[in-house]
């Protein structure tokens, strides 16, 4: 078996802890542990890289501290293995004494942690993975999104697809939780808008051998063709698509976690891809242009939505922890959260009673390197957390 990767990171004051021996003149508080469980391998590495940097430049901003007290995160590679997340996040819990967890990106991790967190009474935020019931049916005290449900980051593109004239498409996926969510939720959005789906084609997780695929879409005909994948399978997907010659015949609109963080690594070939997401490049935010020249001056890049994810997880720690005074039990932490709101980079969003953004979503096209910010979708668009029982 690998070895997992492990790793323990102390912050106070924004830099990592030296050997050098402090002179201590009064007792320094114990640190907070954070379990931070995130894909650093595979198809989702690159959204795990990005979650982190937000999240450590929210806690640099704070002066490297949450509650008063210095904080350590506790990292694992969680490979997107949804079979051996229980496993792992035990583990950051029992042998490394984590005090609350984050994380991850796989719907099917997260659900893994998600009962972890339940059956041991800690906190757990969760940084993306959509996976509808965390935030519906199996919503729980202690446990909080600060991303997006899959259904709200699919469901509005059936509008702007009818509002465009397109009455047929084709939706193609990753066969696993999130990829049968955003399957469901398009069906649900372009039926909606009197729109029909003429082929729903998926392939197994991590896969990328589209071609079999995109040669059903090509002998079907559709008006347009709707996706859900991220990451370097994502861009592998948006490549083929240029490449087999239907991105001249057939136009893509998509969910934006298609299209966000794999621009650089492309040249032309989503270009005027339209999608929708909670996030784009030029929103009118100021909380967005701070965040832009900050999170570039910290790691020399243009953030992009699961940066955003990561650093709104810091912004809900630093206010939760503050108003607890530091204490990480699961209670007075989950009591602080409860209808927080966020000046976030994405624009002010309220947490839900099923403990999931409130929160607009915009319409972007690919204009160059950039998901340019186009207009907005849905305003304040609610999860219908169908199940969910929390504050009624
Ligand atoms: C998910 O598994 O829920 C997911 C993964 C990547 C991007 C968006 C959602």
């Amino acid at each position: 078996m690998r070895p997992v990767r492990r790793q323990i990171f102390s912050w106070v004051g924004g830099a990592l802890l030296s050997g050098a021996a402090p002179r201590i003149l009064r007792a320094a508080p114990t640190p907070i542990r954070i379990g931070l469980m995130l894909p650093a391998s595979g198809t989702f590495a690159p959204l795990g890289k990005t979650i982190q940097q937000g999240l450590r430049l929210a806690l640099t901003q704070s002066g490297g501290q949450w509650g008063k007290r210095p904080v350590e995160f506790v990292v694992v590679d969680d490979e997107s293995n949804p079979a051996k997340a229980p496993e792992h996040a035990s583990r950051l819990l029992s042998r490394d004494r984590s005090d609350l967890l984050v994380g991850s990106v796989h719907s099917g991790v997260a659900l893994g942690m998600a009962k972890v967190a339940r059956d041991n009474n800690k906190l757990l935020i969760i940084p993306n993975a959509g996976a509808n019931a965390l935030t519906a049916a199996g919503c729980t005290e202690n446990i909080f999104r600060t991303s997006f449900s899959n259904w709200q980051t699919i469901v509005p593109l059936g509008k702007v697809m009818a509002d465009r004239g397109v009455r047929t498409a084709a939706f193609i996926t990753w066969k696993y939780t999130a990829g049968q969510e955003y399957s469901a939720g398009f069906k649900e959005g372009f039926e909606a808008h009197g729109g029909r789906v003429v082929a729903d084609l998926s392939l197994p997780f991590p896969q990328v051998e589209f071609a079999p695929l995109l040669t059903q879409i090509a002998a079907v005909k559709p008006q347009a063709v709707s996706c859900f994948f991220s990451g370097a399978g994502a861009a592998k997907f948006l490549l083929d698509y240029a490449q087999s010659g239907l991105k001249d015949k057939i136009p893509l609109f998509v969910t934006g976690h298609a299209t966000e963080g794999i621009l650089q690594a492309l040249n032309t070939e989503a270009e005027g891809v339209v999608s929708v997401l909670h996030y784009a490049d030029g929103l009118p935010h100021r909380a967005d242009q701070t965040f832009r020249k900050n999170f570039q001056a910290a790691h020399g890049a243009q953030p992009d939505v699961f940066a955003v994810q990561g650093f709104d997880t810091g912004l809900a720690l630093a206010q939760a922890l503050s108003k607890t005074k530091g204490e990480t039990d699961a209670k007075a932490l989950s009591a602080s959260l409860e209808g927080m709101v966020f000046d976030s980079p994405r624009g002010r969003w309220v947490m839900s009673k099923a403990h999931n953004p409130i929160q607009d979503i915009y319409v972007r096209e690919v204009k160059g390197k950039r998901n340019a910010y186009i207009g907005i979708a849905v305003k304040a668009l609610e999860d219908p957390a169908t199940g969910c029982t929390l504050g009624s």
